[in-house]
């Protein structure tokens, strides 16, 4: 199937209660996806979703198209995905029910303000305003 067919994230087919521990990566790029893929194939146990902004970027990861080439990643996505590998849009339902996030977002540096020189911390500072909020 082509990217352009496919939903934006496929639904979890797995129950939350399946799985020991809930890892969430931000971003599904040259990082975030082929390192979860890894993690997922290699701990079962373990549910691991890749969100990221970017619909079109998860929708390949959803594809049979990927957006990423790797020799053999092809494989271990069509191994773990829709088991305890995911791929998903939605950034905040993730972020809440993670025990475990990996931030592998693109890192603009911060040009103004506190921190300023830093990475900026848009990521971080969502997740600490979903915590509060729960
Ligand atoms: N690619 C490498 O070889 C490499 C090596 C060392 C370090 N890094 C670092 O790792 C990080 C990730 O690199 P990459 O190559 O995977 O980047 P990438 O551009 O391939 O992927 C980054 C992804 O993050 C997504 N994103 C951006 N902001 C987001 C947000 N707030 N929430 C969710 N998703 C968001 C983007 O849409 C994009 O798909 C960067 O900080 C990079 O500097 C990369």
């Amino acid at each position: 199937m082509h990217p352009s067919q496919t939903p934006q994230h496929i639904t979890n087919i797995s129950t939350m209660s399946d799985f020991k521990l809930n890892i969430c990566c931000m971003g599904a790029g040259y990082v975030g996806g082929p390192t979860m893929a890894v993690i997922a194939e290699n701990c079962p146990h373990i549910r691991v979703c890749v969100v990221d902004l970017n619909a079109a970027q998860i929708a390949a990861w959803n594809s049979d198209y990927l957006p990423i080439y790797e020799p053999g990643l092809k494989e271990v996505v069509e191994k773990c995905r829709g088991k305890n590998l995911f791929f998903s849009t939605d950034i905040d339902a993730e972020l809440v029910k993670a025990d475990i996030i990996f931030i592998s977002v693109n890192t603009p540096t911060k040009t103004q303000g506190i921190g300023a020189g830093k990475v900026r911390e848009a990521s971080e500072r969502r997740r600490s305003e979903l915590s509060r909020s729960r």
